[in-house]
């Protein structure tokens, strides 16, 4: 199967929703990463998605909508918070986990009784939905276990042969995949799965919110997460990523200038100086680092890197996120200088 690549426009969109509700599967874009869509309600379609990805059938998807009604249509009970997040923050990079309805399969839900769901802030993304007229499960559009997709080539990279269409709508603003939460105490408290553009300092105004130990923390091998994405490997590329931690950049350059070998790479803010090894910048903002992480992770790849050193992003904010991301790329390997 030759895999096209098309602009996000109006009749590449409609081929895309042609082939999504003759169940099977196509890349979209979205203003997170990219995301491989498939009907919500179709089994076969979900299971086309597990396959191309190469993904672990008990690590569950999120499902994409364009408006309230089809919440509604999918989940048990809706929170009155849930509701004031929704609000707030969508269309937007927020997912929030419910109490599924029989219509959303367990193909979705990975086994699950709950279902994860956001409205994407991406027009062709939305456009997508509507002209389907059902939910999009989509997880991001990487073969499992690599960084996610932030352009259309990073899609085509990983699943070309894999499917039959990538909807090209340039690259992802944010770069980081969405905040996942889940409610606690009867719906009125907040505990975030996964860290995202939607911080807990955002949402800490809502309600009171917890981090779940698996953010920064490796999950024992047998241990039962909240949220199974956390347990797998994730955001690697081939070669080896250390996380160097520190404040003093001389100190710094040291360090990485004495590791210098055939094959390493430091990926860097951009503004340190005296750094001699051959570098990547990822950006100064905790912003410009989560829209450039994944793809710094991979062009190590397209460089043949053995080692990246990469430095440590801030750990609030959205730095949170940046840094939950890194550290499973990492392996959980930080080295403080
Ligand atoms: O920004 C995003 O969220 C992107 C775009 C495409 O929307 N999607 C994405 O999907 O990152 P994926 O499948 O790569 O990550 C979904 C995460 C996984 O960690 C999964 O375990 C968790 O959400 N998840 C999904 N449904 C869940 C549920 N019912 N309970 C707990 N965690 C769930
Ligand atoms: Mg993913």
């Amino acid at each position: 199967m030759e895999t096209k690549i098309l602009a996000a426009d109006l009749d590449s969109l409609k081929e895309a929703a042609r082939l999504i509700k003759s169940g099977d599967i196509v890349a979209m874009p979205t203003e997170t990463v990219y995301g491989l869509a498939a009907s919500a309600y179709d089994t076969n379609a979900c299971a086309k998605v597990f396959k191309a990805k190469g993904r672990p059938q008990d690590n569950p998807l999120i499902i994409h909508i364009c408006d309230i009604d089809m919440l509604y249509d999918s989940v048990e009970e809706v929170p009155p918070l849930a509701l004031t997040l929704a609000e707030k923050f969508w269309p937007g990079p927020l997912t929030m986990i419910f109490k599924k309805k029989d219509v959303i399969p367990y193909a979705v839900s990975g086994g699950l009784d709950t279902v994860a769901v956001r409205m994407p802030d991406s027009k062709a993304a939305l456009e997508l939905i509507r002209l389907c007229k059902v939910p999009l499960a989509a997880p991001s559009a990487n073969r499992s276990g690599s960084p996610s997709p932030t352009c259309a080539k990073h899609v085509y990279d990983d699943l070309n042969g894999r499917i039959p269409l990538i909807i090209d709508g340039g690259e992802c603003i944010t770069g980081i995949e969405s905040t996942v939460l889940c409610f606690t105490d009867e719906g009125k408290n907040i505990h975030i799965l996964r860290p995202g553009a939607v911080t807990a300092e955002m949402l800490g105004e809502y309600a009171s919110v917890t981090l779940d130990g698996a953010v920064f923390q490796k999950p024992a091998d047998n241990a039962k997460v909240l949220s199974p994405g956390m347990k797998y490997k994730h955001y690697s590329p081939k070669a080896e990523i250390i996380i160097i931690e520190s404040d003093n950049e001389e100190k710094l350059a040291e360090y990485l200038n004495s590791h210098i070998e055939s094959g390493a790479y430091a990926v860097l803010y951009g503004n340190e100086k005296n750094v001699l090894m051959p570098r990547i910048d990822y950006g100064n903002t905790a912003e410009e680092k989560a829209h450039n992480l994944f793809s710094a992770l991979r062009k190590t790849d397209e460089l043949g890197a053995v080692r990246a050193y990469v430095r440590s992003p801030e750990k609030d904010g959205i730095g949170t996120a940046v840094y939950n991301r890194l550290l499973r790329a990492a392996a959980f390997r930080v080295i403080k200088i």
